[in-house]
């Protein structure tokens, strides 16, 4: 089914206008606790809608006011190495953007490239190198979505980042800045690959975000994001890297993340 389509077919279930998209990684899953849900759509419930494989991903889509601003949260993600293309993933971020939200804040867990990162530190996202996935942009172009050849000279909103910075200061848990670079997955990186990240100017490394960001900036929609370093990555950290211990250290950075966002939607609304 057509986008369009798919949109339809949920709208009525829309109880408002979202002005503010948040995508909730890994340990942000309990953030939409605190908050009275006013709708839940469920994936499953889409007719051609991505759903996801992963444990531990819940997915819905969320309607909430958070200190009063309409907001759609997306609890639970897909990713590129389920499966699916990068079109694919990147529909339910366009479904957001046709349910009427101007702002889009992405969250991800992470492994931190920068040597002066620490496990458990989170990182505001300045811009990301996507050279290693393919674009979502990829075939016909959606001309009632964006144009063909979207600028990225400024794919994270300068002032909406800064006010993610000022939302860490002021919730009293200061951030870092950096590049992300998204990888396919699932696997983790070698070594080898690290270093190469670093040298090409990359300070974390994931698997999702970049492309939904680009998929948002050719809609024109502002993009900030913010990345939860759960492990400092490959050939840095002593001993394998484990999902299990990237998830455990997620859930307990959960409370300081949940805090900045919190901290942080009030003033992207406004910036
Ligand atoms: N690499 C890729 N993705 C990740 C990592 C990592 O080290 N940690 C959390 N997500």
């Amino acid at each position: 089914m057509e986008i369009g389509g798919i949109y339809e077919s949920i709208k009525d279930k829309i109880p408002f206008k979202p002005k503010i998209g948040l995508v909730l990684g890994s340990g942000l899953g309990n953030f939409a606790d605190s908050y009275e849900i006013k709708a839940k759509i469920n994936y499953n419930e889409i007719e051609g809608f991505p759903v996801s494989t992963v444990v531990g991903h819940a997915g819905c889509y969320l309607f909430t006011y958070i200190h009063d601003i309409p907001v759609v949260i997306m609890s639970g993600r897909v990713h590129y190495y389920e499966g699916y293309t990068a079109k694919e993933v990147v529909l339910p971020i366009r479904l957001m953007g046709m349910m009427g939200i101007d702002r889009l804040i992405l969250t991800n867990s992470a492994g931190g490239i920068n040597l002066s990162f620490r496990q458990g530190d989170l990182m505001v996202i300045t811009d990301h190198i996507s050279s290693f996935v393919p674009s979502p942009l990829i075939g016909k172009n959606d001309e009632s979505l964006g144009e063909r050849f979207p600028d990225m000279s400024s794919v994270y909103d300068r002032i909406l980042t800064r006010l993610l910075i000022f939302a860490g200061e002021k919730a009293g848990s200061p951030v870092k800045e950096g590049v992300y670079v998204q990888t396919t997955g699932p696997n983790y990186e070698t070594p080898a690959e690290i270093k190469m990240f670093r040298s090409l100017g990359a300070d974390a490394v994931g698997m999702s975000t970049a492309i939904e960001a680009m998929a948002a900036r050719h809609m024109g929609i502002r993009v900030c994001g913010v990345s939860c370093i759960t492990n400092m990555a490959s050939g840095i950290a002593e001993g394998p890297l484990s999902h299990t211990e990237v998830a455990s250290i997620a859930g307990r950075s959960g409370e300081q993340f949940s805090k900045l966002i919190d901290t942080a939607i009030p003033l992207i609304s406004e910036g």
